[in-house]
């Protein structure tokens, strides 16, 4: 068995780095390990406009190590109040490269978020036209619908439907949890991809509520049963294209998740690449870790690949107990757990 594993450096399609002094955590960790990352919306206020995302680029910026290669590829936050046109500002900024819908109330700051997904085709017609692509919170938000089912019914109410009226559109499903929603990627052409995330891909909901409720693992979309972990593992141990490394790393502070009402993210910057190696090597396919973390996204994305390398080392490493940031205590993802890869940094 190799004890070292260099791959082309990766990217990650999914990640929150939110804003002032958390982006000095945030950052780092993550240029570290990636050399670009598609960076959520959803501040206070929300990312709406390419002016804005402008603005939060360059905090970024300014926030990379000096020496480190970093390229922040910036998102716009779909509101019902989105104009046409800013698609076409989108389209032509060098550094915006997506829209994301967030139903609103679906998940941490999605209050202005699309009330109907239905009632702005308007908007996916012009993304569609412009082939700038559409990022989906797979979730419905309405009371009586079950938390476990709201993924899988936002696909019989709204992406079945946006999927076939605008053929061209690129669709990136986020954070894919269920079993439906990785039969529809499969099913769905090319322009259908998915990000799968370090928790998804390593936990069931028996890991959020067995023995106690572990706030750490909590995330949305909630974690799902276990045949849905395992649609999902399916898909990535076997080398599908369309599915692609997103870490939704999303740092929250400790007492904010350890609190009656918990805030939803798990912290995985650092930890997100071992691991994806480490679920990988388990099931004997560490060969499939340059196409999801290196190759499918940037070829979805119609990105180059990355001219530089990451090197990972068969050599236990634990996850931190705690980190400081902004002030705050952070618990991340897996804290304290021994991992059989780790990075050569
Ligand atoms: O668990 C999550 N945390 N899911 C999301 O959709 C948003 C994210 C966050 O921003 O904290
Ligand atoms: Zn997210």
């Amino acid at each position: 068995m190799p004890d070292t594993l260099t791959i082309t450096r990766p990217d990650d399609w999914h990640l929150h780095f939110r804003d002032g002094a958390m982006l000095a955590e945030t950052v780092p960790a993550t240029a570290r390990v990636f050399r670009r990352a598609i960076v959520m919306p959803n501040l206070t206020p929300p990312v709406t406009t390419v002016a804005r995302a402008g603005e939060y680029r360059q905090r970024i910026l300014a926030a990379v190590p000096a020496g480190v290669e970093f390229e922040p590829l910036m998102v716009l936050y779909l509101t019902d109040q989105t104009p046409v046109e800013e698609i076409a500002r989108a389209a032509a900024s060098p550094f915006v490269h997506a829209f994301k819908l967030y139903p609103a109330g679906a998940t941490t700051n999605s209050d202005s978020g699309v009330t109907n997904p239905a009632r702005i085709l308007h908007l996916y017609e012009a993304m569609e036209k412009y082939d700038v692509p559409l990022l989906v919170h797979g979730e419905v938000t309405e009371p009586e619908i079950d938390i476990f089912d709201r993924e899988r019914v936002f696909i019989d109410r709204y992406l079945n439907d946006i999927r076939e009226r605008f053929p061209a559109l690129r669709i990136v499903f986020e954070h894919v949890t269920t079993g439906e929603a990785v039969d529809f990627v499969r099913e769905a052409g090319q322009l259908t991809a998915a990000t799968v995330t370090p928790q998804h891909l390593l936990m069931n909901r028996n890991d959020l509520l067995v023995g106690g409720v572990r706030p750490h693992n909590y995330c949305l979309p909630v974690l799902k049963r276990r045949t849905h972990q395992q649609a999902i593992q399916k898909a990535v141990l076997e080398g599908h294209p369309a599915f692609f490394l997103g870490t939704d790393s999303a740092p929250h502070a400790r007492d904010q998740k350890e609190a009656a009402c918990g805030c939803a993210g798990c912290y995985s910057a650092r930890a997100a690449l071992p691991l994806y190696a480490s679920f990988l090597d388990r099931f004997g396919a560490l060969d499939k870790l340059q196409g999801f973390a290196s190759e499918f996204g940037a070829a979805f994305y119609r990105l180059p690949a990355n001219p530089d390398t990451i090197t990972l080392l068969r050599q236990p490493w634990q996850v931190p107990q705690r980190l400081s940031a902004a002030g705050e205590e952070l618990v991340p993802f897996m804290a304290g757990e021994q991992l059989p890869w780790a990075l050569a940094v």
